[in-house]
């Protein structure tokens, strides 16, 4: 056990995104040749979303994954063998078993970090987080690298025209160090499991063969509801936590599910839409990956400065969701 520091600070980012970009067009295009229709116009519409970014088929998400870790390393200028914890979050881990967390680690060449993968679905990055803050906080951990990576193109039914055209694959990471001075300043996480049946993958491998629905399956109109009122709550309460007020926050970043949930909740909390991040145009929904992801796009374009407040918000199947509240 190491001494403990009284905080847990963001370091370092990075992303990575896989280089097939398919715009709604050559998406739509796909579709309609196995008589599926669908349009730009009904996707931009509708979500927000543009253009997606892709595996390929066999593109695992530990390798999506270590490129971006690779990435928020350098830039938090941290040796791969100093990292004493790593927590993943997916919902597309590439095995049963070991964990993702674990074959990324074996990845960076690191030995010895705890390492284990966090399942909240969209809500994933938030909990891995808040888990990384309270090991650094206990004095259990010093330097955790968190991650989201989602290989989602490999759980989506391309004959479901209302799901697939809506997500992405991805990952982003970030460095959270043991600190003296504030960084995550207020955080927190909540579940619903009686609402599982709204967004839900219900499948699993099972004596030599998979069983039940292996493809994601949602009502959209009941998370649409349920996640503008659980995030309007949650920011609410994380914002409060802190002893601060939502106008204080210097940027939004809600879990890039669609632009109209993203506009509707800005308007229900008063924030002006310029103080939100928002890449689902770019990268659609790339579930855990989507937070840090966009985090890392306004870092590096020098919208998130150093000393200002950003709030961090996830929602997702479970149902869960959650908000960390962080002085970058
Ligand atoms: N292209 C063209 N038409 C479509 C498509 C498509 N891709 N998908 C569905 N339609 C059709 C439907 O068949 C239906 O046709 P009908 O009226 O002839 O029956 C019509 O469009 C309306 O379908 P709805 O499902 O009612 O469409 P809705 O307006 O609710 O929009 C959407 C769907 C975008 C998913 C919306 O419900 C939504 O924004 N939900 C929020 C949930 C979300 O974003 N989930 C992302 C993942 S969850 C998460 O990350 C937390």
């Amino acid at each position: 056990m190491t001494q403990a520091l009284p905080y847990a600070r963001i370091i370092g980012s990075g992303s990575f995104l896989p280089p097939r970009c398919v715009s709604n067009d050559e998406l739509a295009a796909d579709l309609a040749s196995r008589n599926i229709e669908t349009s730009d116009q009904w996707i931009f519409e509708r979500t927000g979303i543009r253009q997606r970014y892709l595996a390929e088929r066999g593109v695992k998400t530990s390798a999506l994954a270590t490129e971006a870790a690779r990435l928020a390393l350098a830039d938090a200028q941290v040796d791969a063998s100093e990292v004493d914890l790593i927590i993943l979050a997916t919902s597309t881990p590439d095995f049963v078993f070991p964990s993702t967390a674990c074959l990324v680690q074996a990845n960076l060449g690191n030995k010895g970090a705890a390492a284990f993968d966090v399942q909240a679905v969209c809500s994933g990055f938030v909990y891995a987080l808040t888990t990384a803050e309270a090991f650094i906080r206990a004095g259990r951990a010093r330097c955790a690298l968190v991650i989201g990576a989602e290989v989602f193109s490999s759980i989506l039914d391309w004959n479901d025209r209302g799901t697939c055209v809506l997500f992405g694959d991805g990952a982003g990471a970030v460095v959270v160090k043991a600190s003296a001075e504030p960084g995550i300043l207020s955080a927190e996480l909540h579940a619903d499991g009686s609402q599982m049946g709204i967004l839900s993958a219900a499948g699993n491998v099972a004596y030599g063969a998979v069983t039940g629905d292996p493809f994601l399956r949602m009502d959209g109109q009941a998370v649409f509801k349920q996640a503008v009122t659980v995030l309007d709550r949650s920011a609410r309460e994380v914002v409060a936590q802190a002893g601060l007020q939502l106008s204080e926050v210097d940027w939004f970043i809600p879990h890039q599910a669609n632009s109209r949930i993203l506009t509707f909740l800005a308007r229900k909390l008063e924030i002006p839409l310029e103080k939100v991040v928002m890449t689902v145009d770019q990268h659609a929904n790339t579930s855990a990956a989507s937070i840090p992801l966009a985090l890392d796009v306004a870092r590096r374009d020098g919208r998130i400065q150093t000393g200002q407040l950003v709030l961090l918000q996830g929602v997702g199947g479970g149902f869960t969701w959650g908000s960390v509240l962080v002085k970058m």
